[in-house]
């Protein structure tokens, strides 16, 4: 009777410790556990620590690098190189080229088609390029020195209100100006600075 009494205790001791230590063991044990479930993932760690600005984002490295990119010969007598470094970085990392270069990219140099990037140099941001509803207009500076004929004042106008220079009262259709228009007065300004200092161009009428 005594055996039997300690041979149940025993029992519902043992029964009690696998039931306290299972949860332990579970995970290591499952098949479907994710395994490392406890460490932390990469990209578990990336979406919670924040990231560091990196060395190459002062001013001085953007327009160093806008300076490496501009495709253009650069006219930097009168102008304020700073400005203009930056300005060629925006305009050459913003797409411009792609609308107001006509065609963007020479023959055999289209990135699109696997082949070595060749910007259309001859034509450099000198418009005319059609989109039914609206035709790119030229960007370089007039014989004033003007780019797109615009004063400063006049081309910060027409990217933060859309505001037709050609047209008053009439909107720019295509042209991405409610994203272009949200840069800083400094953004804008240097944009215009680089303009001034790029070659002037007659507008190129396409392939
Ligand atoms: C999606 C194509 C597209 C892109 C990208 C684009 N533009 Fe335009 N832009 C146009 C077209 C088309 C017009 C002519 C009017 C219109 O949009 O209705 C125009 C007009 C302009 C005008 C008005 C000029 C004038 O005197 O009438 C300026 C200034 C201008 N663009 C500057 C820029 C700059 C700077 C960039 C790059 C930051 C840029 N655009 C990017 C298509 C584009």
């Amino acid at each position: 009777m005594r055996r039997h009494i300690l041979v149940c205790i025993t029992l519902v001791l043992a029964g009690l410790t696998v039931l306290l230590i299972s949860p332990t063991i579970r995970p290591a044990l499952s098949k479907n556990s994710k395994a490392g479930e406890t460490r932390v993932s990469p990209h578990r760690a990336m979406a919670f620590a924040p990231l560091s600005l990196g060395d190459d984002n002062d001013d001085e490295s953007i327009i160093q690098r806008g300076f490496e990119i501009a495709p253009v010969h650069l006219d930097l007598r009168g102008k304020n190189r700073a400005l203009v470094g930056i300005g060629s970085y925006i305009i050459n990392t913003g797409g411009c080229n792609d609308c107001h270069t006509n065609p963007p990219y020479v023959d055999g140099g289209d990135p699109f088609q696997g082949q070595p990037e060749q910007i259309n140099v001859p034509c450099y941001l000198s418009g005319g390029m059609n989109f039914g509803i609206a035709v790119s207009r030229n960007l370089t500076p007039d014989s004033h020195g003007l780019p797109a004929g615009l004063t400063l004042d006049k081309f910060i106008h027409t990217l933060r209100t859309g505001e037709d220079p050609e047209e008053p009262g009439e909107l720019l259709q295509v042209m991405p100006w409610p994203v272009f228009g949200k840069k800083t007065t400094r953004d804008l300004t240097a944009m215009y600075e680089y303009l001034r200092s790029i070659p002037h161009r007659p507008t190129c009428t396409g392939p």
